[in-house]
């Protein structure tokens, strides 16, 4: 090779490695990861269905920055779960990692968001120890004594004043089960057992049977989403209904994405929940259309608005960084944002980096042919409790 050629090729060389470096550098990438398969598959799906629906309305660019997705089904196994973070962090070089199907998910990568300084937006898992496992978590869903607490003071005013709890035996259902109970009893209700089923493939028959036979006014349960509709149809094939033993539940259990399969039995069951597809704001009426109209037809629940969410968050904070992100910058940008979601008005408390919310009573009804969660009551800008009692 001439010495004139090889200067030209080691020069263009380095010019391709230097606009390569460039482009590397103007990427965002938010490493999402999810259960897309297995028992938690619909929480996946409807969260990389609303992270999807957020960038087609937002656009792909953020101060500059352009955003890229990458996506990882984690199987809802922690130890993939912290596998994948782990390579999203030292391969991808994500800037923020976000999704986390259930809890034990999100309490295996928040030691990865801490040691790499990363924010981590957990969208999904709701056991309100979460965020503080590490500071570099902010949650965008919304933990289970925010919800269980209201349903509490609802019940004994409404002709329940005893019940049997029945929680999934993991993180959310312990503190489900903890708040509910701690704050009927002080509302002056009595609790005549507490029963936990395994999270996975539960069989909910023989825990039914118990119930039954203790007669409480009511059943008080929470199960994970996807797990509603079997609880339900066990529920009512044993005739607990006609027993005269009432359900209420978290909205986990009338999950948007399976209530319409739950049939007319449903009908009636009050819950308490941050979300419902129901919810009568414009900004909701708008958020279900687009996403129902992108998805065939499938309706948003509860998981899709805190993906939704989670990447407002996520955008919000890399535009007020003005397109630099750093980890600790981006954290900080997180803290403290206020905005008007599908859910109603929110904020990300800059203390506990969780999610205040307005928490409502709803009960299920039908409505041109299908069945939704009916919001009636509404108790405002509802803290952790978990987190207010410290
Ligand atoms: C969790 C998972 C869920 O599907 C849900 O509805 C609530 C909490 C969790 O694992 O934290």
């Amino acid at each position: 090779m001439h010495k004139r050629s090889f200067i030209h090729a080691a020069v263009a060389a380095a010019l391709v490695s230097a606009s390569g470096l460039a482009l590397a550098q103007d990427v965002f990438k938010i490493g999402l990861i999810l259960p897309m398969t297995g028992q938690q598959a619909s929480t996946g799906r409807q969260i990389q269905a609303a992270a999807k629906l957020w960038m087609a309305q937002n656009g792909d660019t953020v101060a500059g920055r352009k955003i890229q997705l990458i996506v990882r089904d984690d199987t809802s196994v922690p130890a993939v779960t912290r596998r994948l973070a782990q390579e999203l962090v030292v391969n991808d070089h994500v800037n923020v990692l976000a999704g986390m199907g259930i809890t034990p998910s999100a309490l295996a990568v928040a030691p990865i968001a801490t040691q790499s300084r990363t924010p981590l937006v957990v969208m999904a898992a709701a056991t309100s120890i979460i965020t503080e496992a590490s500071p570099f978590v902010v949650r965008t869903s919304f933990t289970l004594p925010q919800v269980s607490v209201v349903l509490a003071d609802w019940a004994p005013k409404h002709g329940i004043k005893s019940v049997v709890t029945l929680v999934s035996d993991y993180g959310p259902g312990l503190d489900a089960e903890k708040y509910f109970k701690e704050r009927f009893l002080l509302d002056g209700g009595k609790v005549l057992d507490s029963l936990r089923v395994p999270l996975v493939n539960p069989d909910f028959a023989p825990f039914l049977q118990k119930v039954r036979d203790e007669k409480p006014n009511a059943l008080f349960v929470f199960v994970p989403s996807g797990s509603g509709a079997a609880l339900m149809k066990q529920f009512l094939e044993r005739g607990m209904d006609k027993a005269g033993i009432r359900l209420i539940a978290t909205g986990d259990v009338t999950d948007d994405d399976q209530l319409n399969q739950m049939g007319d039995g449903a009908l009636g069951v009050v819950t308490s929940h941050h979300y419902s597809a129901d919810h009568n704001s414009p900004a909701n009426k708008k958020f279900v259309q687009a996403f129902e109209k992108a998805n065939k037809g499938m309706r948003p629940n509860f998981m899709a608005v805190g993906g939704y969410d989670g990447m407002r968050v996520i955008y919000e904070a890399l535009k007020k960084t003005g397109g630099k992100g750093g980890g600790e910058a981006l954290l900080n940008a997180m803290k403290g944002q206020v905005f008007e979601s599908p859910r109603g008005p929110v904020y990300i408390d800059a203390q506990t980096r969780d999610i205040v919310q307005n928490v409502y009573l709803r009960k299920v009804e039908k409505k041109n042919g299908q069945l939704y969660n009916v919001e009636f009551e509404v108790i405002r800008d509802v803290k952790d409790p978990g987190k207010a009692r410290k």
